[in-house]
């Protein structure tokens, strides 16, 4: 909860740190890599610190946290931090990390807003950055324990044996793993990812989340598109062979098919059906006779991961339907199917949990034909391959 005094102090200076907050998060990531070199070599993806994406992400979440404790002071907006938890956890941050944060963010406040940073003013945004940051401990600790993630990195990080390496299509890799240390197969749900750590060629530890595309028999299945430049991705392609052992934290991640039997749309683009595949391959698994309608885009048939699993899956299930689109389909292919996925020729049942997964201007489109459709908002989940820009699609 905040305080009165500070809520009146945050309400009057959001404006000023909401104009300055890219600045600050720019100058924050510096001081903090100046003073921590090995969180950028072994921690952060630096994918998305050379691209920007991260240093937008945290300062969109801290703005949207603030405004939802000026919104409902009394209330802690637990829903939109239980996906930064989630990352947090797939990657290993301790409590005390905490500290090292509110050092460098608030040097970095001070280094841009100068005299305007008031000890009232420092006081307010520190107890709004504590609020936000014992709420995620607090969210972190319980998904600890309930992934059996542990609190140390050495309990983390599992070895896994590379049994099957498998190209679903010129760009994309599939890998069937096993625990290398002889334990069980950790549970998930399905639609959730697991961070695999990589040792690259200049010694740097990156990680990276992969939604698990499947699995069986003790056994986890996850899917990589090698991106154009993209360090991990290509790494993993091109020396991650069967028979390797590979490292990865357990399955987590807020967005997952929720149990229950009401009808169920999952939809996708590209690389994006990883996780719808793991729900379908689950549903099929549970014999569900749950009412299900996929819907999939891709350029062409060539470049559709998984094309096979999606029929075989839905033929095995009673009640299910899928609908592809292609931009540039090869040979016949109808006319109603050809372009980007429109929701408008497709029937969708009421009372319909949509999951969805793809890149932002697909999430923005199908979100927008499906609450056009009558779905409400609540009832629309979507995972995104990158950090949150909390853009609110
Ligand atoms: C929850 C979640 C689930 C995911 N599931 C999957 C999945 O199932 N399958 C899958 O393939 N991927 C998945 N991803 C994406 C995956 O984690 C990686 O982001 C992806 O593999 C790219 O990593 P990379 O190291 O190859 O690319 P990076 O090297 O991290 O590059 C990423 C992007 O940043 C750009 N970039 C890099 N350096 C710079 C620079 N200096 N300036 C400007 N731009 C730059 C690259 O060109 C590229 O477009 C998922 C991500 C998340 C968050
Ligand atoms: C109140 C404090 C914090 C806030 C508000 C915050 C916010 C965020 C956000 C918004 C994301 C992106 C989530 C997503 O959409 O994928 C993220 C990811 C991440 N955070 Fe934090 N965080 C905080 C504390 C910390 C701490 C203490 C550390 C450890 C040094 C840390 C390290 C990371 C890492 C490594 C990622 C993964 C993303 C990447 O590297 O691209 N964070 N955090």
């Amino acid at each position: 909860m905040l305080s009165a005094k500070s809520a009146e102090v945050v309400e009057a200076t959001l404006p000023a740190v909401g104009a300055a907050i890219g600045d600050i998060t720019s100058r924050f990531y510096d001081r903090l890599f100046a003073a921590h070199p090995d969180l950028l070599r072994d921690l952060f993806n630096r994918g998305n610190q050379a691209n920007g994406t991260q240093r937008q992400a945290l300062a969109g979440s801290i703005a949207a946290f603030a405004s939802a404790l000026l919104a409902d002071p009394d209330q802690r907006p637990d829903a939109m931090l239980a996906r930064i938890a989630h990352k947090h956890v797939s990657v290993g941050i301790a409590d005390d990390q905490y500290q090292v944060v509110h050092e460098h963010l608030f040097a970095a406040i001070v280094e841009v807003l100068g005299e305007a940073v008031t000890p009232e003013v420092a006081a307010a945004w520190d107890e709004v950055y504590w609020l936000m940051a014992n709420a995620l401990m607090a969210v972190e600790a319980r998904l600890r324990v309930e992934a059996a993630a542990g609190g140390d990195p050495a309990d983390l990080w599992r070895p896994y044996t590379v049994v099957t390496r498998y190209q679903e299509t010129e760009t994309v890799t599939s890998y069937l793993v096993r625990p290398a240390d002889g334990r069980p197969v950790p549970a998930s749900r399905p639609g959730q990812y697991v961070s695999v750590r990589t040792e690259l060629p200049d010694g740097a530890h990156q990680i990276r989340q992969y939604s698990l595309s499947g699995g069986a028999d003790g056994a986890l299945r996850f899917s990589v598109k090698r991106e154009p430049g993209g360090e991990v991705s290509g790494h993993l392609h091109d020396h991650l062979a069967t028979g390797d052992t590979v490292e990865l934290a357990p399955p987590l991640g807020d967005v997952f098919l929720a149990e229950g039997d009401g009808p169920v749309l999952l939809a996708s683009a590209g690389i994006g059906n990883t996780p719808m595949i793991a729900m379908l391959d689950h549903l099929a698994t549970t014999g569900s006779t749950r009412q299900v309608v996929s819907v999939h885009g891709d350029r062409d048939q060539l470049s559709h991961a998984f094309r096979a699993d999606l029929e075989q899956l839905t033929a095995k299930l009673p009640n299910a339907t899928a609908h592809v689109f292609y931009e540039q389909p090869l040979g016949e292919w109808p006319a109603e199917r050809t372009g980007l996925v429109d929701l408008s020729t497709v029937t969708v049942p009421a009372g319909t949990t949509a999951y969805l997964c793809g890149p932002l201007p697909f999430l923005r489109a199908v979100r927008g034909q499906l609450l056009e459709a009558g779905v409400p908002a609540r009832d629309v989940h979507y995972e995104v391959f990158g950090p949150d820009l909390w853009l609110g699609v």
